[in-house]
């Protein structure tokens, strides 16, 4: 096994996750958005030297999304005497893909957002994590190579997952990097100054507690990176509102802390 990739920071809640998703238990990740749940199934990958096979939900998956999907345009041409697209004509979903590579290599499959899908998404997953096979365009089962498989479940929580499903997988709820891990990210990544990174952070920290908006890390990365377009007060003002918080409520903190910003940046 390699290390741990130096890119995604673990607190001491997250290093718990990674040696349970590692012994292959199947994971749900839930909290705010941008608290890095997908991102972390990318880091475990890394780390296990797995592929890497993301699968994105939509109102719209179905069972075929996830084992064999038939190309209607490749049947077609089949069926003009073009047999060399016989064999296109069925593609492998993504649990299907998982269990074909884990015959020989390690596996992390993240089902992205499951919320999005239907709740008939959840007792396909949840056959698959039972069983550990996938049907072919025949209906033949194949079966994975169970050790091979980590799985890993986001969710949002536009929905309830099914409660099946949830007992069978480690539940685990992300939340926000300390703050000094922020700091410590944005600093390298932005190049602001640290000033500034922290009378952010100090802002950021208030939204979140009084739950006005659940800002991520990322914007207030791209906030910090086009901090140096700013040409006066107003400007870092309408910044703050297009990448961190646009809460009409919270008009009077935003307009002092774009004073605050302003004069930090000017000064340097
Ligand atoms: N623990 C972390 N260490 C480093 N970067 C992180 C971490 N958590 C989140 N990020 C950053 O935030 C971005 C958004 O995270 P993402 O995984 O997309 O969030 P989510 O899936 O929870 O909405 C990532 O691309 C990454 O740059
Ligand atoms: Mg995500």
């Amino acid at each position: 096994m390699k290390k741990w990739p130096n890119w995604y920071k673990l607190s001491s809640k997250t290093k718990l996750l990674v040696k349970v998703a590692a012994e292959g238990e199947p994971v749900i990740l839930t909290g705010p958005p941008g608290t890095g749940k997908t991102a972390f199934a990318e880091a475990l990958s890394e780390y296990l030297d797995a592929d890497y096979l993301y699968y994105l939900c939509s109102n719209w998956t179905t069972e075929e999304d996830l084992f064999v999907k038939l190309d209607p345009a490749a049947v077609a041409l089949t069926m003009t005497g073009k047999s060399e697209f016989a064999e296109k004509s069925y593609n492998p979903g993504v649990l299907m893909k998982a269990v074909l590579t884990s015959q020989e290599h390690k596996v992390v499959i993240v089902i992205d957002e499951l919320d999005k899908a239907q709740e008939h998404v959840d007792n396909l997953l949840l056959h698959f994590l039972d069983k550990f096979e996938a049907p072919d365009q025949y209906g033949h089962l194949i079966s994975a190579k169970k050790e091979n498989v980590h799985v890993v479940i986001t969710s949002n929580k536009l929905r309830e997952l099914s409660l099946p499903l949830y007992r069978r997988c480690f539940r685990f709820e992300m939340s926000y990097l300390d703050p000094e891990v922020e700091l410590e990210i944005l600093r390298q990544k932005s190049g602001v100054n640290t000033q500034v990174i922290k009378g952010l952070l100090k802002f950021v920290d208030a939204i979140r507690k009084a739950e006005v908006k659940s800002v991520s890390l990322n914007e207030m990365l791209k906030f910090l990176t086009m901090l140096k377009h700013a040409e006066s007060r107003a400007d870092v003002q309408v910044l703050i509102e297009g990448y961190i918080v646009d809460d009409a409520d919270v008009h009077d903190e935003v307009k002092k802390l774009s004073k605050v910003m302003w004069k930090a940046l000017k000064n340097n």
